[in-house]
């Protein structure tokens, strides 16, 4: 049986590609290696987002050398965005590369490996499938063991063009999936044990659904620009699968953070008490350099309406410092609005120029040393709010959705709120809370994390049987209490 190892960079959206990459090879009768330096195909998943990706590539790639001087036999597959912006120049700027695969030519993988295989010349695929759009589907096989969570892609591309980012070009135009197969594929997870799902969308909150099987959502306007028919899947959702116990999506853009978005948070118990909501920037001047379509006051705004539609939401953003143009005073407006917004997470990037971007035209003109001490200053702002915002947990009582171990050995397993918290749970028989959701007493802080011990009532309903079975939104022992 040939052997297979991927490597992954990038999002969500990455990662969720390199698991169809997994299904797709293993259906083709590719076994993962257990060396990844000795496997028969190396691919690579890469990232475009920032310059750095270019750089880790080649450094990788460069390293690879050695594989394939050992054994020239070993085949090389670059895929994700760069193998989409750079396509042939990949080839001549890396000689040891055998394939390029876009992140829409998955499914051919298996063939072009043959083909190379059987003598052809390096090969590129990097064609969009614009007119018959392919949503690969997660197929969660039984004799694996299943996480307890997994991402569903809703959507694909982006018509945003905001000046900073290479996206639409590395994904191209927005492409809807069918809401029957969405909510077919998240209740087929769900029967295999899935508790948690992730709907992923590089816009999710654009989503409409190709199949106009929705109702609409009862707060959705028809006049609103803005209004996409995302509520209204998550709406679906939520009714037609009943035994999934959290339902959380990234990313949104505020744009379409419309009423009927915020009266879904009101409603769906089943939508987890967190947005990531990217920002950018909080000063209108530079998100109207980005082609953001928001101003700071808007963002505020519908930021306040998430929070008060579900009391304890918590937001978490991107950040980008450094932009074009970017003066020192916008940049204290970003860390004015991070302090009154309140974020409980933040990433933070450095602007970096990148090909085929509008912004390409306004140059990139704040010097580097700049750009790092506003990132210093943004990440030191971020963390004292964060450890502030764990603090104050400490003595509460809250539900984790074990995940897994925490490190291995450490005797320690680890999950998430329904806010996105991380909790750290010591326990003697850790591994048979994953998959788990757990009452816990939130016992000490940590700077991104939170240490938390089983509750004497979770105890006494975990010696008694198996909570899970009862009900997977509501633990028994809460409902019974209300
Ligand atoms: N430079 C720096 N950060 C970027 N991002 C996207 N494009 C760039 C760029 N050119 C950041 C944004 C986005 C996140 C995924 O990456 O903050 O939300």
């Amino acid at each position: 049986m040939p052997s297979y190892t991927v490597k992954t960079f990038g999002c969500q959206m990455n990662v969720h590609d390199s698991e169809r990459i997994d299904e797709t090879l293993r259906e083709a009768g590719y076994a993962p290696a257990t060396d990844p330096d000795s496997a028969d195909l190396i691919v690579i998943n890469t990232c475009s987002v920032r310059e750095k990706a270019e750089q880790k590539l080649r450094s990788l790639v460069g390293t690879l050398a050695d594989v394939k001087a050992a054994r020239p036999e070993t085949v090389i597959a670059v895929a994700g965005c760069l193998a989409q912006q750079e396509g042939h120049k990949l080839l001549s700027r890396m000689k040891q590369i055998d394939i390029v695969l876009g992140p829409d030519n998955i499914v051919e993988l298996p063939r072009l490996v043959e083909e190379v295989q059987g003598g052809a010349p390096p090969i590129v695929r990097t064609v969009f499938d614009v007119d018959e759009p392919v949503f690969l589907r997660a197929r969660p096989d039984p004799r694996h063991h299943v996480a307890p969570t997994a991402f569903v892609t809703v959507m694909k591309g982006c018509d945003e063009r905001c000046s900073f980012c290479i996206v639409p070009h590395t994904r191209g135009p927005e492409r809807y999936r069918p809401s029957s197969e969405v909510v077919e594929e998240i209740r087929t997870l769900a029967l295999a044990g899935v508790r948690e799902v992730t709907l992923l969308g590089q816009t999710v909150n654009s989503y409409r659904d190709p199949e106009h099987a929705l109702a609409p959502a009862p707060s959705a306007s028809s006049s609103d620009p803005d209004e996409s028919e995302f509520a209204a899947l998550l709406r679906r959702i939520s009714q037609a699968v009943p035994d999934l116990s959290r339902l959380r999506y990234t990313s949104p853009h505020p744009r379409h953070v419309t009423p009927s978005l915020v009266a879904a948070h009101r409603d769906l118990d089943v939508l987890a008490r967190h947005v990531h909501l990217p920002v950018q920037s909080g000063s209108n001047r530079v998100l109207k350099r980005m082609i953001r379509r928001y101003t700071r006051e808007e963002y505020v705004e519908r930021a306040e309406r998430l929070r008060s539609a579900r009391p304890g939401l918590t937001l978490s953003t991107d950040i980008i410092v450094g932009f074009c143009g970017e003066t020192d005073e916008d940049f204290q407006e970003t860390l004015d609005l991070v302090r009154a917004v309140g974020f409980a997470g933040l990433f933070g990037f450095k602007y970096s120029r990148r090909p085929y971007t509008p912004a390409q035209k306004l140059g990139d003109d704040v010097p580097e040393t700049t750009k790092s001490q506003r990132l210093t200053a943004l990440f030191a702002l971020a963390e004292e709010l964060q450890s502030d915002k764990l603090k104050a947990l400490v003595g509460s009582t809250e539900h984790v959705l074990v995940e897994g171990e925490s490190k291995a050995g450490s005797g320690k397993v680890t999950g998430r709120t329904a806010r996105n918290e991380i909790v750290h749970i010591g326990d003697p028989d850790g591994a048979s809370l994953v998959g788990e959701i757990v009452e816990v007493e939130i016992v000490g802080s940590f700077k991104h994390s939170l240490l938390g011990a089983i509750t004497p009532r979770y105890e006494a309903t975990r010696r008694s049987g198996s909570p899970r079975r009862a009900s997977r939104r509501v633990l028994p022992l809460l409902a019974a209490d209300s």
